[in-house]
């Protein structure tokens, strides 16, 4: 059976493309999504793609995934570094999911550093750029999702 993935964008990452590109590059958010559409098609799987700014709409989001999705990929943005609640939400719904970073945030400021995402997660993937999303999506359905 097809399986059935939950794509989340955390904060500004829909301005991907504008943003920083010196950090983050050129592709935009919308260019990532049909990537990881394609590619999940090629490995047996149906991508959801969403973003929001707001904790509490990643919160639902994540939540709404219960018995309905198998395997979440994430990339929370800045939550990374202080959402406990995104944190107990991942936990909360019991699902595989793979953290994803463009940057490598161990080698950025020191507050980059710390994720509390990542202790709900069981991997994550950073600093290859738009490939960080591609890499997760191929380990959380080879590694993780049954
Ligand atoms: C990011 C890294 C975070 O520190 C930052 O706040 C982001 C993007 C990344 O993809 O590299 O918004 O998650």
């Amino acid at each position: 059976m097809e399986k059935r993935i939950l794509l989340i964008h955390g904060p500004n990452l829909n301005m991907l493309g504008i943003r920083e590109p010196e950090i983050y590059g050129r592709t935009t958010m919308e260019q990532i999504n049909q990537e990881m559409i394609e590619l999940g098609k090629r490995l047996g799987a149906e991508v959801e793609c969403y973003q929001s700014n707001s904790e509490g709409a990643l919160i639902d989001k994540i939540q709404s995934a219960y018995g309905a999705k198998d395997g979440i990929i994430i990339n929370p943005g800045a939550y990374t570094h202080y959402s406990y609640a995104i944190h107990d939400a991942i936990k909360a719904v019991a699902l595989p999911a793979v953290e994803v970073h463009l940057s490598d945030i161990q080698s950025r400021e020191e507050f980059r550093r710390i994720s509390v995402i990542r202790p709900a997660c069981c991997d994550q993937v950073a600093g290859l750029g738009k490939d960080s999303y591609l890499v997760a999506l191929e380990k959380l359905i080879t590694d993780y999702v049954s």
